[in-house]
């Protein structure tokens, strides 16, 4: 949940914590096990809250610690578990923390938690090639409390992002402080942003980034801010902490390394329990590539006994409705370009509805992200001066950003707010007007709707005991077709070819009509499937 745009209580036009306690009944209809919400620390939101300014308050725009027990208990009533968003690699330039190292000066201890240096070229040049996720160096250059031009600090996101040192046994303590402060109060799990960014190679070496190089973390090797091995120290300790709470506590990282072993690493039985799977969320549509992804993620994950985790939306990444429906269908995540081309949001939501039944029919932990139960495809439309995504000016204007996924969410009525917030407020991304279609209001009751297609999936998901452990085998089918059975009385079929495929077993589910065969851009959940 992007918390900002699920649903907003006090009218100020940004989605809060009482809004979505408001929801958690939505949810729990919807039939989903967690809630992951995005930062709601005190922040001044250069990056949506993964800039924080404080790690052991509520940003008032979002409520109040009273408001953030009172949800962690809702949600518990109806059964649902709580997941936060522990931010570690970097801390806002607003903590007091940040703001005493700039005090502090050159050479002291404060400088210490964060990664100051002198420039090269005389204090000209940023100490190294070092680049920011969101474009430009990763290095921004200080004014002295004398007024003089002074040292530089490390950021790999927004300079409002300075990254911390995990070396420094400061650092480590205050985090346990941290965990230990939310685990208390009943959350169930901590989802660790950018893992890979916390553990730089001693002396901090050139990378050997040609200028003008894009964050492609999919594609380096040996990188010396990304993925370095020590991060798994810190990872340990983390889960070592959790454990020492009664049941444990559930740790999911987003990670986005080079391949399915170099993801596995987070995984090992004493780090994480769940990592996202970026290779399955940027695959393209097609059936070759998809079942490469699926067979590569679970090989790499049965060594140590991970679960797999699928996910095809976040509020990072342009929604797949609108992927799905263009010539490239896959995404670009980590900085690697996306060729444009016209969108069919009619053939990308067919595409979507498809799917979420091969998602939910995998073996592991299904993360959807707010509204693709509803099938809404990205705002690519958001005039220039309401733009927010730091992205949008660290690319000089050349990359939108991430906003248009993160527009806030139509629930009722026919006309924007579409209750998300108070009617005559304006949401603080504008909302389009032909979302009226989409509210979970209009949808609530349609059978052939996407969110009836999400919450019937779901609740079958959760009955079918095959889908809870039996392992996946491919069917043989053709090449465009991926066909898998899980466990003697449960298969998954999806069409991505051009022509109809006939189906065996009976229908429990599909995406789309479907009569005796399966159409192209459809799936279909089956029993019985060996019996004809
Ligand atoms: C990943 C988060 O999902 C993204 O929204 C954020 O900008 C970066 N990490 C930096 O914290």
């Amino acid at each position: 949940m992007y918390l900002r745009s699920f649903a907003d209580s006090d009218g100020d036009g940004v989605g809060d914590i009482g809004g979505l306690r408001g929801k958690l009944p939505y949810l729990a209809d919807l039939g989903v096990d967690a809630v992951w919400i995005t930062p709601w620390y005190p922040s001044p939101m250069a990056d949506g809250g993964y800039d924080v300014r404080d790690y052991c308050d509520i940003d008032p725009r979002f409520g109040t610690l009273a408001d953030a027990d009172a949800l962690i208990a809702d949600a518990h009533r109806l059964g649902l578990r709580v997941i936060i968003d522990l931010v570690a690699n970097h801390t806002s330039s607003e903590h007091p923390w940040f703001a005493a190292a700039l005090a502090a000066g050159p050479g002291s201890p404060e400088r210490q938690r964060y990664f100051f240096r002198d420039g090269r070229a005389g204090g000209a040049e940023p100490p190294n090639d070092w680049i920011s996720a969101f474009g430009g160096s990763a290095w921004t250059r200080v004014v002295e409390p004398d007024g003089s031009p002074g040292q530089w600090y490390l950021h790999l996101f927004a300079p409002e992002q300075p990254d911390l040192d995990w070396d420094q046994p400061v650092v480590r303590e205050d985090f346990d402080a941290v965990l230990r402060f939310w685990l208390d109060r009943g959350v169930d799990g901590l989802r660790v942003d950018a893992a890979p960014a916390m553990a730089k190679a001693p002396g901090l070496p050139d990378a050997g980034h040609e200028p003008g190089a894009r964050f492609e973390s999919r594609t380096w090797i040996d990188n010396p801010h990304w993925d370095v091995d020590g991060v798994h120290d810190i990872l340990r300790r983390w889960r070592a902490l959790g454990d020492s709470y009664e049941g444990g506590r559930l740790f999911v990282t987003e990670a986005v390394v080079r391949d399915p072993e170099r993801l596995s690493r987070y995984v090992r039985p004493d780090e994480m329990h769940a990592s996202f799977n970026f290779d399955y969320l940027t695959a393209p549509w097609e059936a070759g590539r998809l079942r490469r992804v699926i067979d590569e993620s679970l090989a790499a994950l049965e060594p140590v006994g991970a679960p797999a985790t699928w996910v095809f939306s976040s509020h990072d990444e342009t929604r797949h409705v609108t992927r799905f429906g263009r010539a490239f269908t896959g995404a670009g995540f980590g900085g690697a370009a996306v060729p444009e081309s016209p969108t069919d949001l009619d053939l990308g939501r067919r595409r979507a509805r498809a799917a979420a039944l091969l998602t939910l029919a995998l073996p592991g932990s299904a993360y959807l992200y707010q509204g693709e139960e509803l099938g809404l495809p990205q705002v690519e439309d958001l005039p220039d001066e309401v733009l927010q995504d730091p992205t949008w000016e660290r690319s000089g204007h050349t990359d939108r950003g991430r906003d248009g996924c993160r527009v806030p969410l139509p629930w009722s009525g026919d006309r924007p707010p579409f209750g998300f917030t108070t009617d005559g407020v304006e949401p603080w991304l504008p909302q389009p007007s032909a979302w009226s279609a989409l509210t979970a209001e209009a949808q609530r009751d349609d059978p052939a709707s996407m969110l009836s297609l999400y919450r019937t999936a779901l609740h079958l998901r959760r009955s079918l005991v095959d889908l809870h452990a039996a392992p996946l085998t491919w069917r043989p089918s053709g090449d465009d077709v991926l066909a898998f059975d899980r466990g003697p009385d449960f298969a998954c079929v999806v069409n991505l070819s051009a022509r109809p495929v006939a189906l065996e077993g009976r229908v429990l589910l599909a995406s789309g009509p479907c009569s005796g065969d399966l159409p192209p851009d459809t799936a279909a959940w089956l029993s019985s499937p060996g019996a004809g």
